[in-house]
């Protein structure tokens, strides 16, 4: 039985509890949140894609309010970091130096500098460490970057992405909308799309953004082209300025030389590829969602099972160093590059 602790259990500390129930051999032990009336506060938290209404068993593991003396008591094997992402960094470091495997969510850390101080006691630790890029294991999006890589369509001309959210004031504190805690709108909601963009493509050549500050002066919307050698174009556009009304939309457009393939959450079906000759349909997919579906994959690569590499922690931190681009060029209003 692989023994799981969650440390922050917020909207995603919740998310990931529910995850883990679904994986067999898998038993979350021990959860640690700093709120002493965590229980209650359970009931009220909410995120962008569906919820976490299913009842929490607060009986089913060890409550702490301390993440070392979970850590010393717990006997974990494994720890989901669910906290604000300032703190990712010394939370995963702290697992990882007591031997404890880490599934962290994204984005990695605020900077390069926190990405590559816990790619350094990963190795030094030997224990796993894997960063929550749940797009990767989006059913449609994997279906994609299987499509694409088949090289049955030919070549991606153009690509477009987009993420668009109401603007998030749940957090207990209002920390996601300190940008010095969450890295703002660029860090914390588009970094899913540009790694979705590394992962397809590789680190751009060069990044130009342009930005738009929202109500408390911060960037709210970005919208971003990724210069690669091949000329094809490529742009994602992420912000969370839309009105209460507008909920939530993640969707994409990829132009490929023999087909057009279409995601849209908002539409139904949401997930086309229009061929060359013949009517649209709808790929068949994995089933679960990116939340589920990485942390199996995290589970079997703990269990020492074979799994496909989906993600590194280097484009974990590519993903961080190619969003500081998209933001220095959103201030700077020029180009900037990254090769
Ligand atoms: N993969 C995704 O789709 C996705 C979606 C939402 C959020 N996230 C990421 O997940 C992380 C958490 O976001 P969230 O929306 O769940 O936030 P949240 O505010 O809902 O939850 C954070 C929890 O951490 C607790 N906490 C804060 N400081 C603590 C400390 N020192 N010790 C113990 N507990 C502490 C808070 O009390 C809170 O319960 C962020 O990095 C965010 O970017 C990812």
């Amino acid at each position: 039985m692989v023994r799981v602790g969650i440390m922050g259990f917020g909207f995603m500390g919740q998310m990931h509890y529910k995850c883990w129930k679904a994986i067999k051999g898998a038993q979350v032990v021990a959860v640690c949140d700093i709120n002493q009336n965590i229980e209650e506060d359970t009931k009220k938290a909410v995120g962008n894609i569906g919820d976490t209404d299913e009842a929490i068993d607060f009986g089913s593991f060890e409550l702490y309010t301390d993440f070392d003396k979970m850590l010393k008591d717990a006997k974990l094997d494994a720890v989901s970091i669910t906290l604000p992402t300032y703190l990712h960094p010394d939370y995963s470091i702290k697992a990882l130096a007591a031997g404890v495997n880490v599934m962290c969510e994204k984005p990695m850390a605020l900077n390069v500098e926190g990405c590559d101080r816990m790619i350094a006691e990963a190795k030094r630790s030997g224990k796993v460490l894997q960063i929550g890029h749940c797009v990767r294991f989006w059913p449609e999006y994997a279906k994609t970057k299987q499509l694409i890589d088949s090289g049955k369509y030919g070549k991606v001309i153009a690509a477009t992405f987009q993420r668009l959210s109401a603007t998030p004031t749940w957090a207990i504190d209002n920390w996601i909308m300190d940008e010095k805690r969450s890295g703002g709108a660029a860090l914390d909601l588009h970094i899913h799309d540009t790694d979705y963009v590394q992962y397809l493509f590789g680190i751009p050549r060069a990044v130009c953004s342009s930005g738009a500050k929202g109500p408390g002066g911060n960037l709210a919307h970005i919208v971003t082209q990724y210069f690669y050698d091949d000329n094809k174009a490529v742009t994602a556009e992420g912000g969370w300025a839309m009105m209460p009304a507008f909920e939530f939309e993640m969707s994409f457009n990829i132009v490929m030389e023999k087909a057009t393939i279409l995601y849209d959450l908002t539409r139904e079906p949401m997930f086309k590829v229009c061929p060359a000759k013949g009517d649209a349909f709808t790929p068949e997919v994995e089933e679960g969602d990116g939340w589920l579906l990485q942390i199996a994959h995290f589970a079997k690569v703990i269990s020492g099972e074979k799994a496909e590499a989906v993600t590194t922690l280097e484009q974990s931190r590519d993903s961080v160093k190619i969003v500081e681009a998209e933001k220095e060029s959103a201030k700077k209003m020029e180009k900037v590059s990254l090769s």
